[in-house]
């Protein structure tokens, strides 16, 4: 069974929930799939990294980026890059944001880039765009129309419980299509 860990930073509980949805459609795709808080890793923590077949990232977007505890982790990460310990992993991100836009393809921007820095190979969310036609709706699969990876929005008014069922089902592809995507990958061909 392939290892899917999940590294996620969520403020307020809402990406949190998008990290789950990730989870849950990676062990529905029959991978062996776990959650890291991004701000709380442990040396065990990381060694389960090591070993994992892809890592999925995700934070939600402050400022215009990724939040600064998940930045903290990126940059705690410098130490795998040192000895390219994650080339040739699989790699991918969900990030969630108050605002429709709110600027949040920048933070999947950044998650890409971390992942090409580690040498490993970006998965996308291969779901084409919804809710943008007059037969479209908000309860479309990727209702933001992200590409590069899974968005989520949720209101700031709002708890994690509002969140839209379509974001978290977009969600759960994510981790479907990582899931697919490590049992068809052979890393060691590459090496
Ligand atoms: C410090 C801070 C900065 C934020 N910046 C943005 C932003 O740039 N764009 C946006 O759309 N929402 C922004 N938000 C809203 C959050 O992205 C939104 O509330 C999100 O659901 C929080 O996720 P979390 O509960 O996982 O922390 C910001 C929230 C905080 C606390």
């Amino acid at each position: 069974m392939k290892k899917i860990a999940i590294v996620y930073h969520s403020g307020y509980g809402h990406t949190a929930r998008q990290a789950e949805a990730v989870r849950a459609g990676a062990a529905d795709g029959a991978a062996d799939a776990k959650l890291y808080a991004a701000d709380a890793l442990t040396d065990a923590h990381w060694a389960e990294l090591a070993a994992a077949d892809a890592i999925v990232f995700g934070a939600p977007t402050y400022m215009g980026s990724v939040s600064a505890p998940f930045k903290a982790f990126m940059d705690a990460s410098s130490k795998v890059w040192f000895t390219q310990g994650w080339k040739n992993k699989l790699a991918a991100g969900f990030t969630n944001s108050g605002s429709q836009s709110g600027d949040k393809l920048n933070s999947l921007v950044q998650l890409a880039v971390f992942a090409a820095q580690q040498g490993m190979l970006w998965v996308s969310l291969g779901i084409m765009p919804g809710n943008n036609s007059s037969q479209g709706s908000p309860d479309d699969l990727n209702r933001v129309g992200s590409y590069l990876g899974a968005m989520a929005q949720s209101n700031v008014d709002q708890g994690a419980d509002a969140m839209r069922e379509s974001d978290l089902a977009t969600a759960r592809e994510l981790g479907r299509r990582v899931a697919a995507a490590a049992r068809a990958w052979d890393s060691a061909q590459l090496a």
